[in-house]
This record gives structure tokens, sequence and C-alpha cells, in this order.
């Protein structure tokens, strides 16, 4: 992010540590920038000066936040401030400060070169320009896409990212990550822009777009979400601290098979509250991908509770590796590769699987040559 000072001769490019590339990137673009005189003292001869500096985040999620970020250039440990006062009213040191994605900042220059009424050619209604996405999980083609607002998820996933592979089906999309909600297939065709995906559960973020096949478990994919929000929630407010992790316990008790009737209720009560309460975005939009999953996916829900099954197989604890004896040919190729030795049978006879040794690693459905072997 790049984090500015009004009237001021000072930028800084907030970057995470653990992204060296990008970091390279950006001393080898500021280092030219010097070289051609964008960058530093006199610049063209205009007597104005400007430095920007690289400022290294120590990996935590919350200094994405704005104020937390902030507080962190400043030295301090990276916690949201309560807002008001807005960063454009007192941010770094107490400055008026601007304070956005270098993404955003990247889009100033093309509209001073070309003029608004170009850029507002581009995009929604009220959604302008375009968007850069992270496109990655279950799609064939994975990267940086960059499509004007308004493009719909199915022109990106299909179009663009090659479809699913292995021949699956599209389940649904994440955007936003941890902060996001789930994107069905049903909204495949919906235009992607700040107002169409708040409409449906889900947000913008800084581009993340992560396609997830029929294997993946909604309530497990809800649970990855929270576990990471409750590492990286500061603990700065009782909502975000304390209501996220009574949210994951109730998650990881439901994949056990240890989900009780009134657990759905109980999540969405927890969720709205936590949403309302909390200081930061951070938490505000923790409860996201439990909502949206709720919403989509609520017969996911109640099968782990009432049943106690994972319709997609990916819940270990629900999930039970069978060999089918019509099918199964006693080719001996799952016994070789069980890695705990599971699986016992003579050739050409039907082989069976010992579920009390069995850590369901599925290795042994994905190698069955006649499809005999499910979970
Ligand atoms: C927990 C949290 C993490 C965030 N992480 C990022 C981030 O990694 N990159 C980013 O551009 N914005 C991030 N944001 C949003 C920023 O705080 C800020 O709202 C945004 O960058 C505003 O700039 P923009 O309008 O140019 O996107 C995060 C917000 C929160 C609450
Ligand atoms: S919402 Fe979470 S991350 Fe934000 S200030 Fe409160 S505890 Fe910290
Ligand atoms: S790999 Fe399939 S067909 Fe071969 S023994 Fe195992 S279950 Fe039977
Ligand atoms: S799921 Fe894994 S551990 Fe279980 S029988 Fe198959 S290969 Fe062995």
């Amino acid at each position: 992010m790049l984090v500015l000072l009004f009237g001021a001769n000072k930028g800084y490019i907030y970057v995470r540590a653990e992204y060296p590339i990008a970091v390279k990137r950006f001393e080898v673009a500021i280092n030219q920038a010097k070289e051609y005189g964008i960058l530093g003292k006199n610049i063209w001869n205009t007597g104005f000066e400007f430095e920007l500096e690289i400022r290294l985040g120590a990996g935590a999620f919350v200094c994405g936040e704005e104020t937390a970020l902030l507080e962190s250039i400043e030295g301090r440990r990276g916690q949201p401030r309560v807002k008001p006062p807005y960063p454009a009213n007192s941010g770094l040191w107490g400055k008026p400060t601007l304070i956005n994605n270098v993404e955003t900042f990247a889009n100033v220059t093309k509209i001073i070169l070309n003029g608004a009424q170009w850029y507002a050619s581009i995009g929604t209604e009220k959604s302008k320009g375009t968007k850069v996405f992270a496109l990655g999980g279950d799609v064939i083609n994975v990267g940086l896409v960059e499509v004007p607002m308004g493009t719909t998820l199915r022109e990106i996933v299909f179009d663009i990212g090659g479809g699913i592979p292995e021949g699956k089906e599209f389940k649904v999309a994440q955007t936003g990550g941890p902060s996001g909600g789930c994107i069905p297939k049903q909204y495949l065709d919906t235009p992607i822009d700040y107002e169409s995906l708040a409409s449906i559960g889900s947000m913008m973020g800084s581009g993340g777009l992560i396609v997830m096949d029929e294997r993946k478990c909604m309530v497990n994919l809800a649970k990855f979400y929270l576990g990471f929000t409750v590492d990286e929630s500061c603990g700065k407010c009782t909502p975000c601290r304390i209501g996220t992790k009574r949210m994951l316990e109730l998650l990881e008790r439901i994949t056990k098979g240890q989900g009780k009737n009134g657990d759905i209720e109980k999540l969405e009560k927890l969720a709205n509250m936590i949403k309302k309460a909390s200081i930061c975005g951070l938490g505000q939009t923790a409860p996201n991908p439990i909502l949206s999953t709720i919403k989509y996916f609520r017969e996911e829900y109640e099968a782990h509770i009432i049943k106690k099954e994972c319709p997609a197989g990916e819940c270990k604890a629900l999930t039970k590796i069978t060999i089918n004896p019509e099918l199964c040919k006693g080719c001996g190729i799952c016994k070789k590769n069980c890695p705990v030795g599971a699986i016992s049978g003579e050739p050409k006879k039907t082989h069976k699987i010992d579920s009390n040794i069995c850590i369901k690693c599925g290795v042994c459905v994905s190698k069955c040559p006649f499809k005999a072997i499910s979970k």
C-alpha cells in the first residue's frame, strides 16, 4: 500500500517482507524513477521534491488495515486506531494522509493523461476502471489478470482462467480472501463490481479470487478462513478476539461430527454481533465466509450436524472410505499405495479396508483404476 502525507515530500510503500519479489521490483522501480528524475530533489526543474521509502511489514494481516499500518510505520505495534479521526484528517504522525492501494494510485496517472471521461467509460455505472485479480485455486490458468469492472465471474474463470481442471464442476469462488464470501454458481453471470459483490455477501478486497471445485466442503472452507482470522486478530477488542474463537470452536465441532441442533443459528447470531461490534475491518468482515456459506450451502451444514456426513468428503472425521466389491478386481494397487497398511486382500479377490487403521488420506481413491473406492 502507498501512504502519502498531504502536501508532503515523502511517501511510503508498505509491503510484507514475505514478498521478496515485490520488494525487489519496488526497489528497481524507485531507483529507475530517481534516474529519470521523477523522484528526488527538484523534479524536472519544478523545485518540487519527493521521496519514496519502502517499509517492510512483519507479516501481520491486520497491518493491511489502514490505521494499523500507520501505527506500524510509526514504529509501534500494528493495532488499529479507533476512527474517526480518519487518516485524511489525522494520519501518519497526526498529519492529513492519503493511504491507498498502489493499484489505486497507478490509475491516477492514466486519468490525468487520458481524462476523466475516458476513465469513466470503462467499468460499470458506479465502479469505474479496471481491477487486477489474483486468480488461483481450482482453475487451469492461474495468475494476475486485469479486467474491466463489470466482467462476469464466468468470463474470468472460464474464458481467461480456462475453466476447472480434471473436468470437475465449478462450486464457488471466494473473493476478498478471509474478509470476503463465497460466490456460488448461480452468480457466475453477475458482472463483478464493488456493489454487486457486496449485494451477494462478498467483497472485492485487494483482488484475491480463489476458485473451488465440487470437492470442496463449505463448512471446512469457513473453518479454514476463520482459523486464519483467529490467528491474525490483534486482540484489541473483545468481539473479534473472543467471538471469532468461539465461532471457530463451533465449526471445529461441526466438522468433527459433534455439531448440535441450534449450532447454525448460534453461528449466525455470533457472526452478526461480531460484524457490528468489532473496531476494525478485520473483525467486521471475519464472519463473512461463515455467513455466505450458510446462506448458499445451509444443507451442507445440516448434513454435518444432523446426518454426521460431509457431502464433499473433505472432513476426515465424517468420511468413510469403502471398496465396492462389485467393482473391485483385486489388482492390489490400492494395497501397494496405502501409506499405513490399512488394505488387505488376495490377488484377484475383493480387497478390504480396516477403518481402525485407515487415516482417510484418499490415496487409494485416486489410485484405483476401476473407481471401486469411494468416500
Ligand atoms: C484486516 C485488513 C487487511 C487489509 N489488507 C489489505 C491489503 O493487504 N492490501 C490493501 O490494499 N488493502 C488492504 N486492506 C484495506 C485497506 O485498509 C484500505 O481500506 C484500502 O487499501 C484502501 O485503499 P483502496 O481504496 O485504494 O483500495 C485491509 C483492510 C483490513 C481491514
Ligand atoms: S476487530 Fe480484531 S483486529 Fe480489529 S481491532 Fe478488534 S481485535 Fe484487533
Ligand atoms: S485398486 Fe481398486 S480394483 Fe484394485 S484392489 Fe484396490 S479396490 Fe480393488
Ligand atoms: S484412505 Fe489412505 S489410509 Fe485409508 S485405506 Fe485408502 S490409502 Fe489407506
